[in-house]
């Protein structure tokens, strides 16, 4: 550093873009001059060996210090092979299963030239209407915790020893998932104690489990927009949860606290950002710009540029650039890592256990013995829909559809299939419903696959309305007026408001955007190879004046009584969710026996204090015919407190499997430090007081049980 120039160490603190035209990877000749000159120090949207090792030569072979560059990109769900997106894998709640698929992700992206993935998302949301549900890890603060740092060492590993890992980077800080009305951007106003209690802990966690970078959000928080909020960069990131990695914005995100209204221009929301302890400007070029000025007339003290680059310089080091600025660029590992039948069996595992069986009356599902299957619906032949929103490099024609899985079935299972479209996923024209009525009305059993495009979810993709498009919903309708059963496959990257597909179609099945082998998934589902084990991990509502809908809410001073009036109720809808958070069904059945709380003192309920251990432990049956797993869930209920706390709140679950037949004891260990809550004088800590144990296979049906904590 004591080598560098103040203009070199602002270039390190800079970072562009570059493009993808239809001839290939480009970046644009600003850029690379800036490169060339030490006043760019990381690009993003670069990848392919080819493309990097061009770049990193500039960097490396041109510029007066030889500083490799960081290649960043969004590798969110995968970087050739997709996976289902965040959404749907965060159903699995399954820890492993999501640690799995985001170190195939950094291998095959790294193979490829990468060296930082900007995920995971951790943005905690309530709210179905807002796009970037679909990235996230669902409405539940514990769960969403736990994925983060799952997350965060699947694509980081413990080191980078072999060059096949990604820099982690937590998004969006902070509050991002809580936008008023759900709009993308748009302000976020909550408590403090809100905050720390609901939104902040996924980021933390992933910070926790070591993540190296993390990435300021767009909106402002409290009146301060994040890229300027030194209360949040500062305070509460680095001092108070010890985060010694680099800070790099949004996209623009410094230029935007203009138009936010902190800052007169960019100089100052650049002087504001340095402040705060913004690290590294994305796209903004305002540091770059502004900042040496800032610095020279000691608005910005010198010792922020230092700390910036000591930080962004220390995590080269970690990458092992400085030893090789070239070790992420293998031609060989580019050909042989990436989209490898290894890595499309992982897809498909990875899609069996994110999708959720909604409904299935009088177990239409699984398909057995039809001899003829109507598959109707825009989504069914159009595979490329099954990569989602931000699925990077990722190639659309490479999916699988379910028309060509359902294909290959009939092939090898000597069933009659009839496909056709019906209608298109948003348009209103209905001249496919006849074909598609004809179809269904030759069949045994009518398969509608249905939902959003692609595009519909994830950044600036807001919904006003979540029923599904065009004339989708029309289409199902008069296929069910054929009465034939109906099986409605949902594609989407939100819950949607579905109540009267839940009330008529025979079985309904959330598949989300299942990712490259999304079509052999549905169908292994659909045929019964594999028993679908998922559970939603966002609560779908019943009807759209009841967004934002969540499980963990407050009881009230009047809580919800359908039957008398002056209580927190709408008239014309229930409070009840459509399919409740933590719910998902099985081709099996499981019994719970009764709920049994240790140590059981002499005299009925259970006192513990505040260094013991209390024990949960439940019987599960598997009272059905097929083998098939089961997420057993434990919730907590705080009775009194020194501020209110939620009806439940979510402490943990156990995956098991069982056998037909078969039987196990799930143990919950239970202590006061998971009782903990931000108290009325703004402490986190348990209070002695009493609660409710309750445990369950979904949000809604728990048995309870309860204790005292005393002190
Ligand atoms: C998104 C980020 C993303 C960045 C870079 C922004 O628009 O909000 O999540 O990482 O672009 O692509």
């Amino acid at each position: 550093m004591a080598l560098m120039t103040l203009e070199e160490k602002i270039g390190q603190m800079t970072l562009f873009t570059t493009d993808w035209e239809s001839t290939g990877p480009s970046i644009r000749a600003g850029y690379e001059n800036d490169v060339r000159n030490g006043n760019c120090g990381a690009l993003f949207n670069s990848h392919t060996v080819a493309f990097t090792r061009r770049l990193q030569d500039i960097a490396v072979k041109e510029s007066r210090l030889h500083i490799p560059l960081i290649f960043g990109y969004d590798v969110i769900h995968g970087y050739k092979t997709i996976f289902p997106i965040p959404l749907a894998e965060s159903c699995s709640w399954d820890l492993a299963a999501m640690e799995n698929t985001a170190s195939i992700a950094a291998k095959e992206a790294s193979a490829a030239g990468l060296h930082w993935t900007f995920a995971p998302m951790v943005d905690i949301s309530r709210d179905p209407r807002w796009g970037r549900v679909m990235e996230g890890a669902g409405e539940d603060t514990y769960l969403g915790s736990l994925i983060a740092a799952a997350r965060v060492k699947g694509f980081q590993g413990d080191n980078f020893d072999h060059a096949d890992k990604l820099m982690a980077c937590i998004k969006h800080f902070a509050g991002y998932g809580a936008p008023i009305a759900g709009r993308d951007y748009n302000t976020v106003d909550m408590t403090e104690r809100t905050f720390r209690d609901f939104y902040l802990p996924t980021y933390i966690s992933g910070v926790k489990a070591g993540a190296m970078t993390i990435m300021t959000s767009f909106n402002e928080l409290d009146g301060v927009p994040s890229s300027g909020n030194k209360w949040l960069l500062d305070d509460v990131l680095r001092k108070e949860n010890g985060f010694h990695g680099f800070i790099v914005t949004d996209y623009t995100s410094i230029n935007e606290m203009v138009n936010h209204g902190y800052s007169k221009d960019d100089a100052q929301a650049g002087e504001q950002a340095a402040i705060a302890g913004v690290d590294m400007d994305m796209q903004g070029a305002v540091y770059q710009r502004f900042l040496k000025n800032s610095i020279e007339t000691g608005k910005v003290p010198m010792q922020k540029v230092d700390d910036a680059v000591r930080r962004i310089l220390t995590a080269k080091f970690e990458l092992g650039l400085f030893k090789d600025p070239y070790r992420f660029c293998n031609e060989q590992r580019e050909k042989e890592n990436i989209f490898t039948p290894a890595n499309q069996q992982a897809a498909l595992e990875m899609a069996h256990k994110s999708i959720v069986l909604l409904k299935n009356e009088n177990n239409v599902l699984p398909l057995t013995n039809k001899k003829t299957i109507a598959l109707i619906g825009p989504l069914a032949s159009d595979g490329a829909q099954l990569i989602g929103a931000w699925s990077g490099a990722g190639e659309g024609d490479k999916c699988v559809s379910v028309l060509t899985a359902f294909q290959n079935r009939a092939k090898k299972d000597g069933f009659t299939l009839l496909h056709a479209n019906g209608t298109d996923i948003s348009g209103m024209d209905k001249k496919g419903f006849s074909e598609a009525l004809a179809a269904a009305s030759q069949s045994d059993v009518i398969i509608a696959v249905v939902g959003e495009s692609r595009e519909m979810s994830g950044e600036a993709a807001v919904r006003a309305d979540l029923g599904l498009p065009g004339m989708q919903q029309q289409l199902v309708e008069e296929l069910v007026a054929t009465g034939k059963p109906v099986v409605v496959l949902l594609m989407n990257g939100r819950p949607l408001i579905i109540p009267w597909i839940a009330e008529h179609a025979n079985a309904v099945v959330e598949t989300w955007y299942a990712g490259t082998q999304g079509g052999p998934a549905i169908a292994d589902i659909l045929f019964g190879d594999y028993n679908p084990s998922a559970k939603l991990t966002m609560t779908f509502p019943r009807s759209m004046g009841q967004v934002p809908l969540f499980y963990n809410e407050k009881n009230t001073g009047r809580p919800y009584d359908p039957t008398t009036k002056y209580n927190t109720r709408y008239l014309d809808v229930p409070n009840t969710p459509q399919y409740p958070f933590g719910f998902g069904l099985s081709y099996t059945t499981f019994k719970y026996d009764s709920l049994q709380i240790a140590p059981l003192p002499p005299g009925g309920g259970v006192e513990f204090s505040m260094k013991d251990t209390v024990t949960a432990s439940i019987k599960i049956t598997n009272t059905g015919k097929r083998s098939g797993e089961e997420i057993v869930q434990l919730y907590v209920r705080d009775l009194v407190g020194s501020v209110t706390r939620p009806v439940k709140e979510l402490k943990g679950f156990k995956k098991i499997k069982l056998e037909p037949g078969g039987s196990q004891t799930v143990t919950f260990k239970l202590t006061a430090d998971q009782l903990r809550f931000y108290t009325a004088d703004m402490t986190y800590k348990a209070e002695p007081g009493d609660f409710w144990i309750m445990v369950g296979p979904d949000s809604e049906r728990l048995q309870k049980k309860q204790i005292r904590l005393v002190e």
